[in-house]
């Protein structure tokens, strides 16, 4: 089983490139087989949940070409199956927005129920809403749903989101883009990533609008065709980058970022007394390591996002003072990592929605087990400020979504390294 062996108690110093966003790769890869000509990615992030969604791409029939570790080239004119197989969605579970693009593109798909990251109930009912507002007919049944748009394709259709869901946002976006008519989405996810799988499908000839408000309104066009784009940059590969230099001390150069969409988690480490310069395409963290407490809620972007939660936990164990932690998105997303924390000496006491977090001297190095993505992530910021040895076990939650890790914190100053034990 692999392992990161971390040796803790160094600051962290000089610069990182941060790569292209996992999830806005993910969204972007699906809407790429929505189109019959050639669509180059690039600044794909080499990471496993992007290499196992290209597999299932390859899987149903299109030609993927990885021409580097950042760059693949989609001709989808070749796909022949509408069916994913289990093996990819229990994977990763945003293999779901393959329902959208093949329900959009061919009027039909079917697709395992999701799987990924154990962090709370996960269920679809909002895309399949706005699935069913587009007129298609949507079954579950034996794990798997299935989506047929009626005769003449789907129809623009009006939905209004119960809950403002990122997936779901994605994915009827999708389906939307070669609609006949106008869909209207209401209380619609606001990250960048949407804005990122909008303008892409946009650069592709869709025609939406609205993208990163709350309303996007895409008028549905009969076909799109192929170009080359760019993702943007990962903003929690960042806030985990700027959550360990804030727990660990020193001064580190985050590059190729977009610093506007670090806002609020630069202001709450900022609040926590670390130093934070913006630039055009970077930001520049300094800390002493001290920090003060401070309170957070994770909520949708722009606010404070929960895949961010587990990264300043770790801050506030070390933080002087009371924190207070409050989970708005995700029910069980505390359970992923704070008892590995309390092991190593954190004081975090969880009673609902909220952790309260009583700063502590420092945190002593333990053995420790990941859970899911984030709270790997956790995990290694922890060990990195501890004293002593820590052992993260099941770091293949971590290689799903933060590429050549050991490398970018050994070139930081960290003593981590990766073992198979
Ligand atoms: C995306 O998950 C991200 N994953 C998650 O990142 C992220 O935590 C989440 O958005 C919130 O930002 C990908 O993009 C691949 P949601 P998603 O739909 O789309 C409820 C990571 O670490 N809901 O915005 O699944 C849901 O239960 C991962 O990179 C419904 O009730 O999240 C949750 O409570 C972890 N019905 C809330 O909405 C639905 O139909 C937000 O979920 C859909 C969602």
């Amino acid at each position: 089983m692999e392992q990161y062996v971390i040796r803790g108690g160094n600051p962290l110093v000089g610069e990182v490139e941060i790569g292209g966003a996992k999830n806005a790769a993910l969204a972007i890869l699906t809407a790429a087989i929505m189109t019959d000509e050639t669509v180059v990615i690039e600044n794909l992030p080499d990471v496993s949940d992007i290499n196992v969604l290209l597999e299932a791409i390859a899987e149903i029939g299109a030609t993927i070409d990885r021409t580097d570790r950042h760059t693949v080239r989609i001709n989808a004119s070749t796909i022949g199956d509408l069916s994913v197989d289990y093996e990819y969605i229990k994977k990763i579970r945003a293999s779901y927005y393959l329902l959208g693009a093949l329900l959009g593109k061919y009027k039909k798909a079917e697709v395992p129920l999701p799987g990924g990251c154990n962090i709370g109930s996960r269920p679809i009912d909002q895309h399949i809403k706005g699935f069913e507002a587009m007129g298609a007919m949507v079954e579950q049944s034996g794990g798997y749903v299935t989506c047929d748009a009626p005769e003449g394709g789907l129809q623009g259709g009006h939905v209004y989101l119960d809950i403002v869901s990122v997936g779901a946002t994605m994915n009827i976006l999708l389906a939307a883009t070669l609609a006949s008519g106008m869909t209207i989405i209401e209380n619609c996810a606001k990250e960048p990533h949407i804005v990122d799988l909008a303008n892409f499908l946009n650069a592709m000839g869709a025609r939406i609008s609205g993208a990163g408000t709350d309303v996007i309104k895409v008028r549905g066009v009969p076909q799109l065709r192929g170009g080359t784009y760019s993702i943007i940059p990962d903003q929690i590969e960042a806030g985990t980058y700027m959550a360990a230099v804030a727990a660990c001390g020193g001064e580190v150069k985050i590059c190729n970022i977009i610093p506007k969409h670090m806002d609020c988690i630069t202001s709450k480490l900022q609040e926590m007394g670390a130093s934070i310069i913006n630039y055009d395409d970077a930001i520049r963290i300094r800390s002493t390591g001290k920090l003060h407490h401070t309170t957070v809620k994770t909520r949708p972007y722009p606010g404070f996002p929960t895949d961010m939660q587990a990264q300043i936990c770790v801050c506030m164990t070390l933080a002087s003072g009371i924190s207070r932690l409050t989970e708005n998105v995700y029910e069980t997303r505390f359970f992923g990592y704070c008892t590995e924390l309390q092991s190593m000496g954190a004081n975090i006491l969880i009673t609902g929605k909220t952790a309260t977090v009583t700063g502590t001297k420092q945190l002593t190095g333990a053995t420790v087990c990941a859970h899911d993505l984030r709270a790997g992530a956790a995990l290694i910021i922890a060990g990195l400020a501890a004293q002593g040895t820590t052992v993260v076990e099941n770091i293949h939650f971590v290689e799903r979504g933060y590429e050549r890790l050991v490398e970018k914190l050994t070139a930081l100053g960290a003593h981590i390294r990766r073992i198979d034990d």
